[in-house]
């Protein structure tokens, strides 16, 4: 059931031929594709501005894809890729929609395969696994598991969807103990870019269960995770916030906790803000503690605890209220970039790269709607361990102790602004690098859900690994339809 269209045309045209057909057809191709599925499926298909739609980012909101669908199986997605094949539009796959660039998970002008009911939740009969749809946001996977008192991987903010956070890596309160979530998925049923639907496992496919582990959106549509179920009822966590000038302070205790004794309790994880508001023309400063027992005020935290702060949520509870609180502080809405740096664990470079931020946001403060913000948090050497296990992921981390991992978020308004804005992430990223070879302690890897489309998360990943991906990639998707120059095109390319 190889697409008729790719066979014909490759044969007739060379890559670069086909690449710019496509381009030039797309509009009546998806067309097309849209009125076919509406004729030849009985899948949900919305055309714009209709139906409950919503994208994290306003960019992505914005745009406007051909038709969207609503797959609420894996044979439902496998028909829809058909169609697509056969007519030669372009697409987009959507999880929880928080990437940040048009194209990545709203197609434009293309079909937006929007896998929001695909939610299923089957706990697995011994309680240690379970199988979880791919269209989860990671709120909706908490709520089933709670039932059971179980939870999974999974992040801090609710409406992020467990398809690109689960693809891309997925940093969790869990991570002390079991490494990312792409290290706790045993298993993904994906349709691959020739429409069949297969299961990959480490014994089933392991080239292909290698490259899932961090390769994101370059070898098909995952449809179900088969994940780690983790035992929990509610825990302790909640954040303070402190006056910037309690800066030095927070920086150390954050040291302490990244490379100290303290790192030891596995169930404690944690990470820190530092932000600047507009409104006041001052700093923010926030910490979030993680403690994965309902017990409050656990030992790790005893220093920090003692340090006077203006409000605190600290409280025992459950993940969904947790997310949801997490959630209600990034809200959707307005145009936003990610941007990210790695380290050896150092305060003085947590400074450094917060006073560079200082400078660089002088000359854009007055930007509409203007909101930066860098996440600090560790990845301790359980979720280097776990990268390597089950035949490596192409993720692989190569370092000695832990790492230190920092985003950088910004927010802002207008389009007339997003140069400026760029500019400032960008100068950001160039002055932080270079901040951190200066004292050694640079590390490449980049945590690709956390990447600026001008940074290259693979090339993070290592050389043989990136070689490797690539071959995997041409291999599973000879016709390039997962590639920058094929049908679909968003988020991180790797050929
Ligand atoms: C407010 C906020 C909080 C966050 N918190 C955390 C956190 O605590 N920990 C953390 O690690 N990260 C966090 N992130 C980063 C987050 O993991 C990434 O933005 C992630 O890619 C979002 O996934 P999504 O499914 O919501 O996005 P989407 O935009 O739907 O997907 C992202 C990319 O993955 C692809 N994709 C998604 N699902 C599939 C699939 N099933 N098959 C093939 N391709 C797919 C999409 O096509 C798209 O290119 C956060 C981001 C935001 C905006
Ligand atoms: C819209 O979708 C969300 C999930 O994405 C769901 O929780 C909500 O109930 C839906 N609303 C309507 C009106 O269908
Ligand atoms: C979950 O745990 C609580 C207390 O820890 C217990 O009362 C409840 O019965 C448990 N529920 C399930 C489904 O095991
Ligand atoms: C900014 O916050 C600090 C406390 O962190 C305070 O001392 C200072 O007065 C504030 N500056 C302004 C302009 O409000
Ligand atoms: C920018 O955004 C603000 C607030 O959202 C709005 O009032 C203003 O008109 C916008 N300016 C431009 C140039 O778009
Ligand atoms: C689809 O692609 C897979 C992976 O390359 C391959 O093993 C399989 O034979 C292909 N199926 C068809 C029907 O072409």
């Amino acid at each position: 059931m190889k697409p008729a269209f790719l066979t014909i045309l490759s044969l007739l045209l060379p890559a670069s031929t086909l690449g710019s057909r496509r381009e030039t057809n797309s509009a009546s191709a998806c067309t097309q594709a849209c009125s076919r599925l509406v004729r030849d499926s009985d899948i949900t298909t919305h055309f714009p501005g209709n139906g409950n739609f919503s994208a994290w980012d306003t960019k992505q909101q914005n745009v406007r894809s051909a038709c969207r669908v609503e797959p609420r199986s894996r044979e439902d997605v496998s028909t829809i890729l058909s169609i697509i094949l056969d007519t030669s539009c372009q697409f987009a796959v959507k999880s929880g929609g928080h990437a940040r660039y048009p194209d990545d998970s709203v197609s434009v002008g293309g079909v937006t395969i929007d896998l929001q009911r695909m939610r299923t939740t089957e706990v697995l009969p011994d309680q240690t696994k379970v199988r979880l749809g791919a269209g989860h946001t990671l709120y909706s996977a908490y709520a089933d598991l709670e039932k059971y008192n179980l939870t999974t991987l999974g992040g801090r903010a609710a409406s992020v969807g467990l398809g690109g956070y689960t693809l891309g890596g997925g940093l969790s309160h869990l991570s002390p103990v079991y490494g990312l979530a792409k290290d706790n998925v045993f298993e993904y049923e994906i349709v691959l870019p020739n429409a069949t639907v297969t299961i990959v496992s480490e014994h089933t496919n392991p080239d292909l269960y290698f490259a899932l582990r961090g390769g994101m959106n370059n070898f098909g549509i995952v449809t179900h995770f088969t994940m780690r179920a983790v035992s929990q009822t509610q825990f302790y966590s909640g954040q303070k916030s402190y006056s910037a000038d309690k800066r030095d302070i927070i920086a150390d205790i954050a040291y302490e906790l990244t490379t100290g004794s303290g790192k030891s309790d596995t169930a404690m994880s944690f990470y820190y803000d530092f932000g600047y508001d507009q409104e006041t023309d001052n700093y923010t400063l926030a910490f979030t503690q993680e403690y994965s027992h309902p017990k409050l005020n656990p030992r790790p935290f005893y220093r920090l605890n003692r340090v006077p702060s203006e409000s605190s949520t600290l409280r025992i509870d459950w993940s969904t209220s947790f997310s949801r609180e997490v959630d209600s502080a990034t809200p959707p809405g307005g145009r936003n970039l990610f941007a990210t740096v790695s380290y050896y664990p150092s305060a003085d470079l947590d400074r450094q790269i917060q006073d560079i931020m200082v400078e660089e946001l002088q000359s854009v403060k007055e930007t509409p709607g203007f909101l930066p913000n860098l996440v600090i948090q560790p990845l301790y050497e359980a979720s280097i361990r776990a990268s390597r296990e089950r035949g490596g992921s192409a993720a692989g981390l190569d370092a000695d102790g832990p790492l230190t991992v920092v985003l950088l978020t910004t927010l802002w308004n207008n389009a007339s602004d997003d140069g400026a804005m760029n500019t400032f992430v960008s100068n950001w990223v160039e002055k932080s690098t270079a901040a951190t070879r200066d004292v050694g302690k640079h590390h490449p890897w980049m945590y690709i859900n956390y990447a600026s489309k001008e940074q290259e998360p693979y090339s993070g990943y290592g050389k043989e690994n990136l070689e490797r991906l690539r071959r995997i990639q041409r291999s599973v998707d000879p016709d390039g339809v997962f590639t920058s120059s094929g049908l679909c095109r968003g988020y991180f390319k790797l050929l």
